[in-house]
């Protein structure tokens, strides 16, 4: 490491924060993009250089429909693909494709903090339904569509941010038809659905898509790089049309031609596979290494589920803890971690707090889990 900083409020030398959501410099696989640039550069032709197909490159996409097939284990026909710059991108493009300010979206309690900053932008109304360990309770939701009638619904189906865990199948399923019998459109942010460590998920809502109104968004900011910023939609035939209907991207083609072609070699060249492979290895360790340090440092204070996949521990304490207050004096700890209230729609969950274990090695993570230990401790 040179010491660059490499993001927005990246934290000072010394201290661990396990509130950056981001993967550490040693996951994050130049030799790989190497590879596949210079593979991809050497047979380049002119045209791959123009704005490319709207939908987005017809190799890419089947180079990516073979991918997620094999990942998974269902038909995923590339003409149900959409490029896009990642899931922010898609979230934000979906906001100003299919809804007006004024309308309303439904978002689990808790959810993904910044996907609450785009619904702003569009001047939506969030509504909030909560979630157990089986994702959005649907019985919850049957009661909100009763009484609001929502443009978009947002779900983390998979290894939920913040909360770690996934939607049960038959909840995927009933999800679906609710969404068309209340007409609705869901977006689906599968944005860990790949990244699993112990079993694989229920079925992707992509692969649902003929079943429901439905979205699904996927990035390869958890299973390559963030800085590719490339990512896909997964729709029905319908839909799709609605998509390539936009200005946006009929001035021009496909969101992202250049990257997309790098990352179709590395797919045909097999080191996407490998280096998935390789990230739920390490990220397993990292799981591993949390876990035992939370029990032996923070203990019966809290309780959390461990997560099978993704990137996130969440810690729910008594009802008395300020987990807002104890992230005002955590510097002074040299750690750090998200306050649960920012996950929170509603002001709530000031109880909680969400650790991200992919951007330290297992070292760290002890070593910060012991300070966080220090921090809770002293507040007592
Ligand atoms: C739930 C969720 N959605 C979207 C993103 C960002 O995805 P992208 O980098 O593809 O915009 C993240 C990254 O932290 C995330 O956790």
């Amino acid at each position: 490491m040179n010491g660059k900083v490499t993001f927005d409020s990246a934290p000072p030398p010394g201290t661990i924060n396990f509130g950056v959501g981001q993967p550490s410099a040693d996951l994050l696989p130049v030799e790989l993009i190497q590879t596949a640039s210079a593979d991809f550069l050497k047979n380049a032709e002119p045209e791959d250089l123009n704005y490319g197909e709207r939908q987005g490159d017809a190799g890419f996409r089947s180079s990516l429909a073979t991918f997620l097939e094999q990942e998974y284990g269902v038909q995923t026909p590339a003409d149900s693909l959409f490029v896009t710059a990642g899931n922010s991108q898609a979230l934000d493009f979906i906001c100003a494709l299919f809804t007006r300010p004024g309308d309303t979206v439904i978002v689990e309690e808790p959810s993904y903090f910044l996907a609450f900053r785009i619904f702003q932008d569009h001047g939506l109304r969030i509504v909030s339904v909560p979630t157990d360990e089986n994702g959005m309770i649907i019985d919850a939701l049957e009661e909100v569509l009763n009484r609001t009638k929502p443009s978009l619904l947002y779900t983390i189906p998979s290894f939920h941010n913040p909360g770690g865990h996934s939607m049960s199948a038959d909840r995927r399923i009933r999800l679906a038809e609710l969404s068309l019998e209340h007409e609705f459109l869901i977006a689906a942010d599968e944005v860990y659905q790949l990244l699993w460590y112990d079993r694989p998920p229920p079925p992707a809502l992509g692969s649902l898509a003929d079943r429901g109104n439905i979205l699904s968004m996927g990035t390869f900011s958890k299973i390559l790089a963030p800085g590719l910023r490339l990512g896909w939609i997964q729709t029905s035939s319908g839909w799709m049309e609605r998509l390539l209907d936009s200005g946006a991207i009929n001035s021009g083609g496909s969101l992202n031609q250049f990257t997309s072609l790098v990352v179709r070699n590395a797919i045909n060249l097999g080191l996407q596979t490998a280096f998935l492979l390789h990230l739920r290895e390490t990220y397993r360790r990292r799981v591993e290494a949390m876990d035992t340090a939370l029990n032996k440092h923070i203990g019966s204070r809290a309780h959390w589920l461990r997560p099978g996949g993704g990137y996130f521990f969440w810690l729910v304490f008594d009802e008395g803890m300020d987990t807002m207050a104890l992230r005002a004096r955590a510097d002074d700890f040299k750690t750090g971690f998200q306050p649960g209230a920012n996950s929170s729609s509603q002001g709530a969950l000031n109880n909680c707090l969400r650790l991200s274990f992919a951007h330290y090695a297992e070292h760290d993570i002890r070593e910060g889990i012991e300070r966080l230990g220090r921090l809770i401790r002293s507040q007592s």
